[in-house]
């Protein structure tokens, strides 16, 4: 069994969309879910799946001697970053090399970076008049939204889109996409 440890700090629709794809999984199991946010959506989604979940409180993620041990005692293969809004620490990142990705809501290099998250990335791509966006899925590295590209997929901008129509459509490619590249990660 290979198990996944979500990462998130909000409404953790994404975090769903992967607990559900693997819960009749032999091979891959959602193991738990750490947060930053108490308060966080994440947590009644994963409660309402029978997964556990653990908040640290950002000091914590600053100095995760803590948060290392949990993983480990969990037996984490894959760190999956979902709506995560903490730094991940360089420790953290060399103990899991190549082991933690992400996903963000452009298409990288493009809208990535400090302070680019969420409805930020869509307001900016509608600011630009960008006429398509997407998502991309890549490696972490200790440089924000820097690391290598696995998967990328794209969707139309359409005349009219406000911030929130467009992060729905691009919600829906996450759904698609996020929970298969996983498994691909995991089982190739
Ligand atoms: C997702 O759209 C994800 O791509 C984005 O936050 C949203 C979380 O939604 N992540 C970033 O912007 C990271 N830079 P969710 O909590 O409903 O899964």
């Amino acid at each position: 069994m290979k198990n996944i440890a979500i990462l998130a700090s909000g409404d953790g629709s994404n975090a769903e969309a992967i607990a559900k794809y693997f819960c009749n999984s032999d091979s891959v199991k959602v193991a738990a879910v750490l947060s930053n946010k108490e308060n966080a959506g994440v947590h009644s989604r994963m409660k309402a799946l029978e997964i556990p979940t653990f908040t640290f409180p950002r000091n914590e993620w600053n100095s995760p001697d803590e948060i290392l041990d949990l993983l480990n005692r969990l037996d984490i293969d894959l760190i999956v970053l979902a709506g995560f809004l903490c730094m991940i620490q360089p420790s953290i990142i060399e103990a899991y090399a190549g082991r933690i990705i992400n996903i963000h809501p452009s298409l990288l290099p493009k809208y990535g970076g400090t302070g680019m998250w969420g409805h930020h990335v869509h307001e900016a791509v509608i600011a630009a008049q960008e006429t398509e966006s997407g998502i991309t899925i890549h490696h972490v590295t200790n440089e924000v939204d820097g690391g290598e590209i696995i998967f990328q997929a794209s969707c139309k901008v359409i005349e009219g889109d406000t911030p929130s129509i467009l992060a729905q459509r691009v919600h829906e490619l996450e759904y698609t996409h996020y929970p298969k590249v996983i498994e691909q990660l995991l089982l190739n």
